[in-house]
């Protein structure tokens, strides 16, 4: 506890010094008999109880407390006004600037030294409350990053199992949600909206999981009938997801849903057209479907790159939203980088 005296008259720096030192081992006193000095102090080190004189020459009580108090954490500092018993003006304007206790001249030892202690009391059960709700501010921040990281591993898991029943691997998974965290950005969307949809993407295909495996996993062409099927999978998808409290798994809901509907409106399921079809849905067509021609399947060669590229440009204003596409292709180094890091082996799912 550092305790700040300021009295322009020796003798009572002395007083005060040896009462407020008897008040506790861990007691520290520095007597100031200049209030410019004393106040200079409070800016560098805040002190937990000031004693302070209310006739001073330069600078009296008044002023040293109204100055001090505007310091940053000097607002809840006790501050012991000395006073003559009959200044009650005094008195009352020193409370009106923030003093919260007094001292009457002559002084008495006794009583001084009980209200410095008192003080001081105050004091530490206001820095241990501070301390505490500092620390329970902390605890909150760790537990919400935990509950955070659970989230996303139990998204990844539901991602999983839908990679189980499904050709897809888990490297596409990682690459089409990396390729549409590019295409937001590229597209001038914020940080949460970039680290979003880089976190919901990869839930995009997860009603895959209500689709038989006889046309899940079948090799060749679909007849019409299983066509029909298949595209139930957004839907599926969707009703797995929707009306979770997460935002994360809310925006996965919508990817799950939209993610084949096409800009000319012969999507599915609902045939959305153009912007009535979610951002996240138009800029998860691109990095799905570029993503999947160039990786090799069972059943399919991985397509030539630019055969891939050409694809994205000839379906712009038709399959795919314009401006996804292009900025698909203006991060045609990072997309590359992308594929480099993240080749089929390197991610394994089991
Ligand atoms: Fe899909
Ligand atoms: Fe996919």
């Amino acid at each position: 506890m550092l305790v700040h005296i300021v009295d322009d008259n020796d003798t009572n720096l002395m007083l005060f010094e040896q009462l407020a030192l008897r008040t506790g081992p861990d007691v520290r006193v520095v007597t100031y008999a200049d209030p410019v000095a004393a106040y200079e102090a409070c800016r560098r080190d805040v002190p937990d109880m000031i004693v302070v004189d209310y006739m001073m020459p330069v600078m009296d009580g008044h002023q040293y407390v109204e100055a001090v108090r505007k310091l940053p954490g000097l607002r809840d500092v006790p501050i012991v006004m000395v006073t003559a018993a009959a200044e009650r003006s005094v008195r009352q304007k020193a409370l009106e600037l923030g003093v919260t206790d007094f001292l009457a001249k002559p002084v008495d030892p006794a009583e001084a030294r009980l209200r410095f202690s008192n003080l001081l009391a105050l004091r530490r059960g206001h820095l241990q409350l501070r301390d505490r709700n500092r620390w329970l501010a902390d605890e909150v921040r760790k537990a919400t990053i935990t509950v955070v990281q659970r989230e996303q591993e139990l998204i990844l898991r539901l991602s999983k199992a839908a990679e189980f029943r499904d050709p897809e691997t888990g490297a596409h998974i990682v690459r089409m949600a990396r390729y549409s965290e590019l295409i937001a950005r590229r597209l001038g969307q914020d940080e949460e909206y970039c680290a979003l949809i880089l976190k919901a993407a990869p839930m995009h295909d997860l009603g895959k999981l209500g689709i038989p495996d006889g046309i899940l996993l079948k090799p060749g062409k679909l007849t019409d009938e299983e066509f029909l099927v298949m595209t139930r999978h957004p839907e599926i998808g969707h009703e797995i997801l929707r009306g979770s409290e997460s935002h994360l798994i809310q925006f996965g809901a919508e990817i799950a849903l939209t993610h084949h509907e096409k800009w000319d409106g012969s999507g599915y399921p609902n045939r959305l057209r153009g912007e009535d079809i979610p951002l996240s849905g138009r800029i998860v067509a691109v990095a799905d479907v570029f993503d999947a021609l160039t990786s090799e399947r069972p059943y399919k060669a991985a397509w030539p790159l630019e055969k891939a590229r050409k694809l994205l440009e000839d379906g712009a204003g038709s399959h795919f939203d314009p401006a996804c596409v292009a900025a698909f292709l203006v991060e045609w180094d990072a997309v590359m980088k992308i594929r480099e890091e993240v080749a089929d082996e390197a991610v394994v799912i089991y």
